[in-house]
């Protein structure tokens, strides 16, 4: 076996700081809680808001760009802005150009979000602030009547997860995850088709965050704005799993006639990060600080079972150099699909296990994209956001709540997307050892029905561009 110095590592990471697994013997007692439904959210229509009044918490780089998606929707009107920083404030005003918003301004404080949650002049609080807020603002505002969407992740403990589907079940109030990798044009796409027989049995998936971003989360750090690099320093596993989980848990109708049964997770050690900390502590002291945390391992790898014997495969590092991708894989008994490298493809079973030429794509394209992209998809690439995901996710939610429609991906997705973070770090911290996923449904998975992507209903929300 090569030693870490012989393949070009000087740091060695059995030097720095571990996460003990007994620090974290917590998350395995939450997994294994038991808890009851008192009503189902999936399927769940709420009463229609014809107006939507939408008040937003955390205005850094994601809230920012959320504010100018969301002024261009019609019906929906922007009542409250709110960031601990009054500066972010002012410079989302700035970015709404479109009339009839009254922004009243929340910050100053850490808890500001809760005045605003208070407001009776808003019907949907939108979340984009660090991780450890989404939970705790999203209880709050639905205990305060408001409907919520949490960017991702929706929770970043168990007991958090389940505190969502319970404030969620006992107000009747959506807790939407802004999981927008799910509005992806060759995602959407993938669901179509695999509601159409073409993968046959599904029997494997796999997606990912793989992104390189790690140097710079400790540049986002200064001076003191430095939650995504703590929390690369004091967890280890995959702690951002939505992306990579999200559309393919709707093509495997998760929670919707499937289930996650259980998972296994395994992290490499840290080979970049604590150099990185070395390295710019040469330039500045300011870094002398992140020497030896203990960083999470820079890929993570977790593994689930469902219930029906098929396999997840979700993927994370944001600092190893690579390009970026999100896997999306689906592979089943009749078909595959593969996204990453790009473009998206899809073989074709019966040319040689082949992948389908440009052309023969285009066909299936044109025979199977859902009518979303057919409706929105211009609109959605001249708005922006990732490419036009992140508006066609703004866009349905808003016409969900305006037509009262159930939403696309409601508190038990939300769940038990963000619950593989926690459960994957307790597996990491126990030698991959095997933990279950919390039914969040509590049996009603069996029952409940896929989300519409036909636009069967709704589809009447404009656009101002
Ligand atoms: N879905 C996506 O593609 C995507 C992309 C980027 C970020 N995100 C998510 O968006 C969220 C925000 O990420 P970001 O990159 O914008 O981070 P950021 O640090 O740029 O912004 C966070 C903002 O929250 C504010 N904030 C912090 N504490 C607060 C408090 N107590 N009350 C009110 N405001 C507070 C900060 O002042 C800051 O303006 C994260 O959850 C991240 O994972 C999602």
């Amino acid at each position: 076996m090569l030693s870490k110095s012989l393949v070009g590592c000087s740091n060695s990471p059995k030097a720095s700081a571990k996460i003990e697994s007994s620090a974290l013997s917590h998350i395995y007692e939450e997994a294994y809680k038991k808890h009851a439904q008192t009503f189902n959210m999936c399927g769940y229509a709420a009463p229609k808001i014809d107006k939507v009044r939408v008040g937003v918490v955390g205005l850094g780089a994601r809230g920012q760009g959320a504010i100018r998606r969301l002024s261009v929707i019609d019906g929906l009107e922007i009542t409250a802005l709110c960031d601990e920083l009054s500066e972010q404030v002012q410079k989302a005003k700035e970015r709404i150009t479109t009339s009839g918003h009254s922004a009243v301004e929340f910050s100053g404080k850490e808890d500001s979000w809760m005045e605003m949650c208070q407001r009776d002049d808003i019907d949907l609080v939108y979340v984009c602030t660090p991780w450890y807020l989404h939970a705790p603002i999203g209880v709050y505002a639905m205990e305060q009547g408001k409907h919520v969407a949490l960017e991702i992740p929706a929770a970043t403990t168990v007991e958090d997860c389940w505190k969502l589907v319970e404030t969620s079940e006992k107000t009747k109030k959506h807790c939407v995850i802004l999981e927008n990798c799910c509005y992806d044009f060759f995602e959407l796409l993938t669901i179509n088709l695999a509601r159409n027989g073409f993968f046959g049995d599904i029997v494997h998936a796999e997606g990912a965050y793989i992104h390189e971003i790690g140097k710079s989360l400790f540049y986002r750090g200064k001076p003191g704005r430095s939650w995504r690099l703590k929390e690369n320093m004091t967890r280890n596993g995959s702690l951002y799993p939505t992306h990579g989980i999200g559309p393919v848990a709707q093509v495997m109708n998760i929670n919707r006639g499937n289930r996650m049964e259980y998972l296994t997770s395994t992290s490499t050690d840290d080979f970049m990060m604590n150099n990185y900390a070395k390295e710019l502590s040469q330039e500045e002291d300011y870094f002398k600080q992140f020497i030896d945390q203990p960083f999470r391992g820079n890929m993570n790898s977790t593994v689930i079972r469902t219930v029906f014997g098929q396999t997840i495969m979700i993927q994370h590092d944001v600092t190893t150099p690579r390009p970026y991708s999100r896997l999306h894989v689906i592979s089943g008994t009749k078909g595959y699909a593969q996204k990453y490298p790009l473009p998206g493809r899809l073989s074709d079973p019966e040319h040689g296990r082949n992948w389908f030429s440009d052309e023969e794509f285009k066909a299936i394209e044109e025979k199977y994209n859902p009518p979303i992209i057919k409706k929105m998809q211009d609109i959605a690439k001249e708005v922006g956001g990732h490419g036009g995901m992140d508006f066609l996710m703004d866009w349905r939610l808003i016409d969900c709540l305006r037509n009262g429609l159930p939403v696309d991906m409601d508190v038990y997705d939300a769940a038990s997307w963000s619950v593989l973070g926690p459960l994957s770090e307790w597996s990491v911290a126990n030698r991959s050892m095997p933990i279950d996923i919390p039914d969040f449904t509590n049996g009603s998975w069996k029952a409940n029905i896929p989300h519409d992507i036909l636009l069967e209903s709704g589809g009447t929300t404009g656009v101002r561009v």
